[in-house]
């Protein structure tokens, strides 16, 4: 069964500035699907949309069966109620905050006890290799180690769906390679349906089971990252991948 699902999705933000437009696709249970493309072809806006951040002005987007958003017959869930985990580039962790505050946030708004919010968290934390920092604050830890607050924060609530927004690009090459690996193989291990944003070509083929090349705003080839390699389908995609190999 498709756990996501975008049919003819657009996003019109005023005039004729279509920041997505036709986005037509569907994310299977437990797949990592990267959104590549350059800055400006609309990555973050479809994010969003996913998230309830941002409405669609066209389509509709499903989880599993569900429609959260139909903009045409007024359907729209509000993102407290989507599920979702998210970990943006920008969205850092809360400074005033220690470790286990900053991943237990989200939990503190579904009213559970104590005991349970406890025994969430040590799991998650254990999962990123955080265990034992649990009073550390965000200055007390690395550039990688302040990712995975954030990477935490994401997964405490057992979201239906991950999505990532370019999480990796503060950090240095050697950090970024690790963490690259640990995103995939917690991806794996929680068979975790995950959509992640990039710019970067290695990235995507380096980490995705299926890869969405967009273009301004649309989509210009979907497939496996062999598949967009191997066969790229437009002019656009082929000088995509090429301009990124070098
Ligand atoms: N709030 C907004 N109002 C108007 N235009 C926007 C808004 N947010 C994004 N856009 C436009 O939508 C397009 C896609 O932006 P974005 O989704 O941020 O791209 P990406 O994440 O791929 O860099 C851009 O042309 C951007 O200027
Ligand atoms: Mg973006």
């Amino acid at each position: 069964m498709s756990h996501l699902q975008f049919t003819n999705v657009g996003k019109l933000f005023s005039g004729d500035n279509w920041a997505v437009k036709n986005f037509n696709l569907t994310v299977n249970n437990a797949e990592f699907v990267s959104f590549l493309g350059p800055s400006g072809c609309g990555k973050t806006t479809t994010l969003r949309m996913i998230a309830g951040l941002e409405e669609n002005t066209h389509g509709v987007i499903k989880f599993d069966n569900d429609i959260v958003s139909d903009p045409e017959n007024k359907k729209y869930l509000p993102p407290e109620k989507r599920h979702v985990g998210m970990m943006f580039q920008s969205y850092a962790v809360w400074p005033h905050m220690n470790v286990f505050d900053n991943v237990a946030y989200p939990l503190k708004f579904q009213k559970l006890d104590k005991a349970t919010i406890k025994k969430e968290v040590s799991q998650v934390l254990k999962i990123v290799e955080l265990d034992g920092l649990e009073e550390r604050k965000p200055n007390e830890l690395s550039g990688g180690q302040q990712q995975r607050v954030a990477l935490a924060r994401g997964l405490v609530m057992k979201p239906r769906i991950l999505l990532l927004d370019e999480p990796l690009s503060n950090l240095d090459a050697k950090l970024r390679e690790k963490m690259r690996r640990d995103i995939r193989e917690i991806q794996l291990r929680l068979k975790l349906t995950l959509v992640y944003v990039t710019h970067d070509q290695k990235e995507a083929f380096q980490m995705s089971d299926k890869v969405v090349v967009m273009n301004k705003g649309q989509i210009e080839q979907i497939g496996t990252p062999a598949e967009i390699q191997n066969s790229p389908s437009t002019q656009f995609v082929r000088e995509f991948v090429e301009i990124g190999s070098h």
